[in-house]
């Protein structure tokens, strides 16, 4: 199988979200997240069944790799977070003595690490955190040349880059540095309204459109010093992050009239308004920052990668501006994404080899790179199990399946490989009808035992998207990462978030 082909492995870890990827003679082999084999959620450490899963979709052991790249410089990290500390010294000692320890055992040493965990010999590669997140919004894009926007909570010093792909190269034009982070604003933000920091992000975007823009103005004259052209300062004194062991202080609650809300307790009017200033102030930054990207590149198109972009809602607002022709983001946009880019950089950049797309079509694969099971296995499984099961032919299922969601009842959907990025995109999803008013409500609550406001995205025929959304005939949105307004004639009035 390896013949003279080139095996570059990539890998995100021990940050959050760690991550591997296999590309063969620059085509994506294999992609996948620890937490998919471990079950630990967001697990950051060693993607050890991430690579032995990469390696085996391949075809080929650890001596067969040509290259390992690694998504990011432990120095220049180790380097950011002595800094900030002796910055903040001796406010942050505590957090400094819980980091540390950690840092010189598991990370700073990172390529003894790897060739040890690896038992790999060869070359081992460390391009920019941002670098990666460039790399993994432009070279599976469609686009032959674009420019790329990568916002985040913090890489090394850099949590905002910007600047060109073209044809076989990215290359950042323009960063913004720690501790200045839309990221890590949004993440004080999901700290204050009781989300875990990290994960919970997305539940706040799904809480927006409950609240009121209220504290917009506020947010915008304490806590931000917005440019014209998206740069901005955050007021370093609402927040803990560089310190401590929290996201948000005193001030910052002095300022929004209370503290933050208690994890799983009930949700209030404040929660949901603060939520929804946010959001608004978060798409202003972005679209600022892509308006100036645009002016400053002269690019027509928009690759987009980094936590931030995960925000679908900004994402497709940015779209809907028309400040570029179309945008592609990386649907493993977080850190986990990192190691695909890596991978990708290495082989484009380092190597030097060219890059040809049609303009149409991207290179990810619906991100469908992950495992796949076969029939005889899932039988295995289910049988082991003692599990009740019927197996029906494809004619049989689909009819099947569409008559059980016209009864209000929810199907688990698995077919072929896995997702690759935190959405389901129809190899592992949870169905339903979005024509019953209970829906989101039965699948949030009973089903996936979540909050009832957590939104789900909707699947449409691409010739009927205009007919239903504010979109494009025939406009395509395949990876869940924009957003766009159901048409008015066929909106229900919002149901208030039960609470759990
Ligand atoms: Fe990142």
């Amino acid at each position: 199988m390896a013949g003279n082909s080139t095996h570059i492995l990539g890998i995100s870890a021990y940050y959050h979200d760690s991550a591997a990827c296999l590309v063969r003679d620059g085509v994506i082999v294999a992609a996948a997240q620890e937490e998919r084999f471990t079950r630990k959620k967001h697990d950051a450490g060693f993607p050890r069944n991430a690579i032995n899963y990469c390696l085996r979709e391949g075809g080929i052991t650890t001596a067969e790799l040509n290259y390992v790249a690694f998504y990011e410089k432990p120095f220049v990290k180790f380097d950011r977070i002595l800094h900030s500390y002796l910055a903040y010294a001796p406010r942050g000692i505590h957090s400094f003595l819980k980091a540390i320890p950690l840092w010189i055992k598991d990370k700073i040493w990172m390529k003894a690490e790897l060739q040890k965990e690896l038992n790999f010999e060869g070359k081992i590669i460390f391009p920019e955190h941002h670098e990666s997140h460039a790399a993994s919004a432009f070279f599976p894009s469609p686009f032959q040349e674009a420019a790329f926007l990568s916002v985040d909570g913090v890489g090394e010093w850099t949590t905002t880059a910007s600047g060109v792909g073209k044809n076989n190269t990215v290359e950042i034009a323009e960063e913004l540095h720690f501790p200045h982070a839309l990221g890590l604003l949004y993440s004080a933000f999901t700290y204050y309204t009781g989300f875990t920091v990290n994960s919970g992000e997305y539940k706040v975007m799904g809480l927006a459109p409950y609240g009121e823009p209220k504290y917009v103005d506020l947010i915008l004259r304490e806590m931000i010093d917005l440019k014209e052209d998206g740069s901005f300062k955050l007021n370093m004194k609402y927040f803990n992050y560089g310190v401590g062991l929290t996201m948000t202080n005193d001030r910052f609650d002095k300022l929004f009239g209370g503290p933050a809300r208690k994890p799983e307790s009930r949700l209030t009017r404040r929660d949901m308004d603060v939520a929804h200033s946010l959001q608004v102030v978060t798409e202003e930054i972005m679209c600022r920052m892509a308006r100036h990207v645009q002016r400053q590149t002269g690019m027509k198109k928009l690759c987009m990668a980094g936590g931030v972009a995960l925000n679908c809602v900004a994402n497709g607002r940015i779209l809907r501006e028309g400040i570029f022709e179309d945008i592609w983001i990386q649907p493993a946009a977080g850190d986990a994404g990192g190691a695909l880019g890596a991978a990708l950089l290495v082989w484009h950049q380092y190597l030097g080899k060219p890059r040809q797309t049609d303009g149409l079509h991207d290179t990810q694969q619906v991100s469908h790179l992950g495992p796949r099971y076969h029939k005889e296995e899932i039988r295995r499984f289910l049988q082991s199990g003692n599990i009740v099961f019927e197996e029906l032919s494809d004619e049989e299922l689909t009819p099947k399946v569409a008559d059980m969601m016209a009864e209000e009842k929810v199907v688990g959907w698995f077919q072929g490989r896995m997702e690759f990025g935190p959405r389901a995109l129809g190899a592992r999803s949870i169905v339903g009808d979005a024509r019953s008013r209970k829906m989101q409500e039965v699948m949030n609550l009973k089903i996936k035992f979540r909050e009832s406001f957590r939104p789900f995205a909707p699947c449409v025929l691409r010739e009927h998207v205009d007919e239903w959304f504010g979109m494009r005939p025939n406009e395509d949105s395949p990876y869940m990462l924009l957003v766009a307004p159901v048409l008015e004639k066929h909106r229900f009035p919002l149901s208030k978030p039960a609470v759990r």
